[in-house]
């Protein structure tokens, strides 16, 4: 099925590229002429308060929602509208906002059955990848999802959007309902990630998380884009943040993690 995505993974550039995009939802629109550029080998962060339009632009890129309008390139090729088979095949990895395990399947087996579609050899490769980047998950192969602290599921989560070698991976809500400890274990992972050469949009409810990670930002208010520019540049516009609902009460929860956050490189 990815036969056709060799070539893919690190260092082989190129950016996705989503413009004019517009979303409907109980037939009104959600996300409205957004465009967004996800370049490759970079984290690209996308914020916003709740109900912007992130979950929605995020199962549009997926393929689960038809845009009506707007295109999402891939070096070029027309993904918009395409089925979620197809923009999996082509190489986007989502993973969807408050994703689930089959909990009574073991940690194996709910790898395996993000890979069913591999050849074997692709799967095993994907496999060994992904339990690089996540080593805790190797000795709890044969464990059931269900006995996994929340950590441990995201790691799982995100090993499944992985082991198929994605060039593209778009994360709905990396720290959802997990510890700062638990979400400092996972920032060095997701760098690493964009490193490979994969094109990572990050959507982090812990602002300064998302701005130390990602180099290129964006901020969606009511369907429509807000700001868009670096990361760096965005973390010295507290006054942007603010009147965007971005910074609040919960950041104070995160101040383990953004000490010890070392911001992204300028794009
Ligand atoms: N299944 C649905 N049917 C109709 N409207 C929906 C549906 N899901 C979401 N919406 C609406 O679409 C808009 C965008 O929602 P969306 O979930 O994309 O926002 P979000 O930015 O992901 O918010 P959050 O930060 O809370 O996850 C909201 O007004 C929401 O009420
Ligand atoms: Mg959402």
């Amino acid at each position: 099925m990815t036969a056709d995505a060799s070539g893919a993974g690190a260092g082989a550039g190129g950016h996705l590229g989503i413009s004019g995009v517009t979303v409907a939802r109980g037939g009104r629109p959600v996300v409205r002429n957004f465009s967004i550029d996800i370049p490759a080998g970079e984290v690209t962060a996308l914020l916003g308060p709740n109900g912007a339009g992130k979950s929605s632009l995020v199962l549009a890129i997926g393929g689960v929602l038809k845009p009506t309008s707007g295109s999402i390139r891939l070096d070029g090729t027309e993904l918009a509208g395409k089925r979620p088979e197809k923009i999996r095949a082509a190489g986007i990895a989502i993973v969807p906002e408050g994703r689930r395990l089959l909990r009574q399947l073991t940690v194996e087996d709910n790898l395996r059955v993000a890979t069913y579609t591999l050849p074997r050899a692709e799967a095993e490769a994907g496999r060994k990848r992904a339990l690089e980047l996540f080593p805790e998950l190797q000795k709890r192969l044969t464990a059931p999802a269900s006995a996994l602290s929340g950590g441990e599921q995201q790691m799982v989560v995100l090993a499944q959007a992985l082991v198929s070698e994605p060039r593209y991976i778009v994360i709905d809500e990396l720290s959802l309902g997990l510890a700062p400890v638990v979400v400092n274990r996972l920032i060095p992972t997701i760098r690493r990630v964009a490193e490979s050469g994969i094109g990572v949009l990050l959507i982090e409810q812990f602002v300064t998380v998302a701005l130390g990670l990602a180099n290129g930002a964006s901020i969606i208010e009511a369907g429509r884009l807000q700001y868009s520019g670096s990361a760096r540049e965005l973390r010295e516009k507290p006054d942007l943040l603010h009147s965007a609902y971005l910074l609040r009460g919960s950041e104070a929860d995160a101040s383990e993690v953004l000490e010890s956050i070392e911001p992204a490189a300028e794009r």
